[in-house]
C-alpha cells in the first residue's frame, strides 16, 4: 500500500492546472452506453475510479480507448447488464450503471455501491425514482437488480436533494415514453454537464441546474464528443494548499462561477484570491481568520470542501464551527489531525476548531479520499515530517496530487 512522505512547512509556489471533474466524469462514461454509436469524452481525469469504471465497460462488452485523458467508448457491442461485482462494489458511481443499463436493456444487476465511508449514503431516492417509472426492484446477496417492461415518463419529488439519484433518474428518463417531471433535484455544476453531454447525445432534458428537470423521452440516442468541465474540488483543494502553507499559487482551468461559495468562504478567512478569466492566484498575508463553515449542497458550501478547509481553520486566530449538513459521518479525519496538534472536538453533526500557531509532522492514516487530501495539506503546513498511508483512497479521485503538488515546491514523495 503506497503512502507519502511529505516535508513541511514549505510555502507553495507556482502554477497547477485543475484535472476534469471527478463526479462529473464518473457519471458521464456510464452515460456513454445510452447511445447506439461512439462517443469521444476529453479532459477525463487520470484517476482510479475512471479506471474501474474502464474496466467495467469493457466487461459488459463495450469498447473503451483510453489515451491519457481522452477515452472513445463504442458501446455497440454491450450484451451484459450485469459488472463484474467486485469491481462494482469499490465505488460510489458505479450505481450510475444502473440507470443506464436500466434504459438501454430495461435491466441491470448491480452490486451495492461502494465509495468513501462518511456516513450511511443510501440509495432510496434511486430505487424510488427508477420503480416510480415502472421498474420492479430488489436487493439480493447485496446486489441491486432492477427489470422493466417498459419505462413510462412519470413525477418524481425527492425527498432529499441527491446528486447520485438526480443524474441516475436523467440517465434512466432519457429514453423512456413520454414526460419525466423531477422535482427537489441537485443542482451542481456536474449535474449540469452530464444534462449537456446527454442532450449532446440527442436527449431532451431541460432545467439542470435547477431544483426541477423536465425530460421527454427520445427513441434514439447518437454518439457525441465532450469535454468534461474543470473539477471545482480539487480546485479548492489547492486553493487551500496555498493559504495553509503561506504561499502564492496560480490556479489555472477553472470555472469561477463553480467555486463562488469556497472563494466567498476563503476570502471571509482571509484569502486573498485575484479572478482572471480561468485562472485565480491565492494567497494569504498572515494567519488564516476564524470563519464559522454551514456544508449545503450546491450553490452552497460544498462538504466535499469541509475536510480541507478545517485544516485552514485549524491554524486560524479564533475559535471556528463546522456544521456537516449532508454527511453524519464526516468528521473521523479530526482524530488523526489531533496527532498533529489541532484542536477539534466533535458533537454530532458539529466541530469546534480552536485555531493553533503552529502543528507538527505525524504519522496519519487516509481514511476516505478528501479527508486524505486534508492529511496532506496538514502535513504541507506541519512543521517536520508527516507520513499519510492509505494514499489509495486519494489516488481515487486526485490527479498525480504528489506531482502537482511537487511542482509548487513541496517536499513529497511517494513510497510504494
Ligand atoms: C456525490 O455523492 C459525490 N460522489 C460525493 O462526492 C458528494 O459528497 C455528494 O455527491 C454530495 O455532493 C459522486 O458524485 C461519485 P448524494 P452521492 O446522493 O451522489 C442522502 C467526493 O468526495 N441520500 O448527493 O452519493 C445521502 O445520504 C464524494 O468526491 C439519501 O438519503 O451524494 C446524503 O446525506 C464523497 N438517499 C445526501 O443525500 C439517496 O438515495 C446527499 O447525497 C441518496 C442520497
Amino acid at each position: 500500500m503506497d503512502k507519502f512522505i511529505i516535508n513541511g512547512g514549505i510555502p507553495l509556489k507556482g502554477t497547477v492546472t485543475i484535472s476534469g471533474a471527478k463526479n462529473s466524469a464518473v457519471a458521464i462514461l456510464p452515460a456513454a452506453l445510452l447511445a447506439d454509436t461512439p462517443s469521444t469524452i476529453d479532459n477525463l481525469p487520470d484517476i482510479n475510479d475512471i479506471e474501474l469504471l474502464k474496466e467495467m465497460i469493457e466487461y459488459l462488452g463495450g469498447r473503451v480507448a483510453k489515451k491519457e485523458h481522452e477515452v472513445m467508448i463504442d458501446p455497440a457491442g454491450i450484451n451484459s447488464f450485469c459488472p463484474p461485482h467486485e469491481l462494482a462494489s469499490q465505488m460510489r458511481a458505479s450505481y450510475y450503471l444502473i440507470g443506464a443499463l436500466l434504459s438501454r436493456f430495461k435491466e441491470a444487476a448491480i452490486a451495492m455501491p461502494g465509495g468513501c465511508n462518511i456516513g450511511v449514503r443510501p440509495i432510496d431516492q434511486h430505487i424510488k425514482g427508477f420503480e416510480a417509472l415502472g421498474a420492479k426492484t430488489s436487493i439480493e446477496h447485496g446486489i441491486i437488480k432492477v427489470k422493466a417492461d417498459k419505462l413510462i415518463g412519470t413525477h418524481i419529488y425527492f425527498d432529499v436533494v441527491s446528486v447520485g439519484a438526480t443524474i441516475n433518474l436523467m440517465l434512466a428518463a432519457c429514453k423512456a415514453e413520454g414526460t419525466t417531471i423531477l422535482e427537489n433535484c441537485a443542482k451542481e455544476p456536474h449535474v449540469v454537464d452530464v444534462a449537456n453531454f446527454l442532450n449532446a447525445m440527442g436527449a431532451n432534458i431541460k432545467g439542470a441546474g435547477t431544483d426541477t428537470i423536465k425530460i421527454i423521452g427520445v427513441k434514439e440516442m447518437h454518439g457525441c464528443r465532450h469535454t468534461v468541465i474543470p473539477d471545482q474540488i480539487e480546485a479548492g483543494t489547492y486553493m487551500v494548499a496555498a493559504a495553509a502553507t503561506g504561499g502564492d499559487v496560480i490556479i489555472k482551468g477553472i470555472i469561477p462561477k463553480h467555486l463562488e461559495s469556497i472563494m466567498a468562504k476563503m476570502s471571509e478567512i482571509g484569502v486573498i484570491i485575484d479572478e482572471c478569466e480561468e485562472d485565480l492566484r491565492v494567497r494569504i498575508n498572515g494567519r488564516p481568520k476564524r470563519a464559522d463553515i454551514k456544508t449545503q449542497p450546491y450553490p452552497g458550501f460544498p462538504t466535499d470542501m469541509q475536510q480541507l478547509i478545517a485544516v485552514l481553520l485549524a491554524l486560524a486566530d479564533g475559535v471556528s464551527i463546522i456544521t456537516e449538513n449532508v454527511y453524519e459521518g464526516r468528521f473521523k479525519y479530526l482524530d488523526e489531525l489531533k496527532k498533529m496538534g489541532v484542536k477539534a472536538k466533535v458533537e454530532g453533526r458539529t466541530a469546534v476548531i480552536e485555531g493553533v500557531e503552529m502543528i507538527t509532522g505525524a504519522t496519519l492514516s487516509a481514511t476516505d479520499l478528501r479527508a486524505g487530501a486534508a492529511m496532506v495539506i496538514a502535513g504541507l503546513a506541519a512543521h517536520g515530517v508527516t507520513e499519510v498511508t492509505n494514499v489509495h483512497y486519494i489516488d481515487r479521485g486526485y490527479e498525480a496530487i504528489e506531482k502537482k503538488l511537487s511542482q509548487l515546491g513541496a517536499d513529497i514523495k511517494r513510497v510504494r
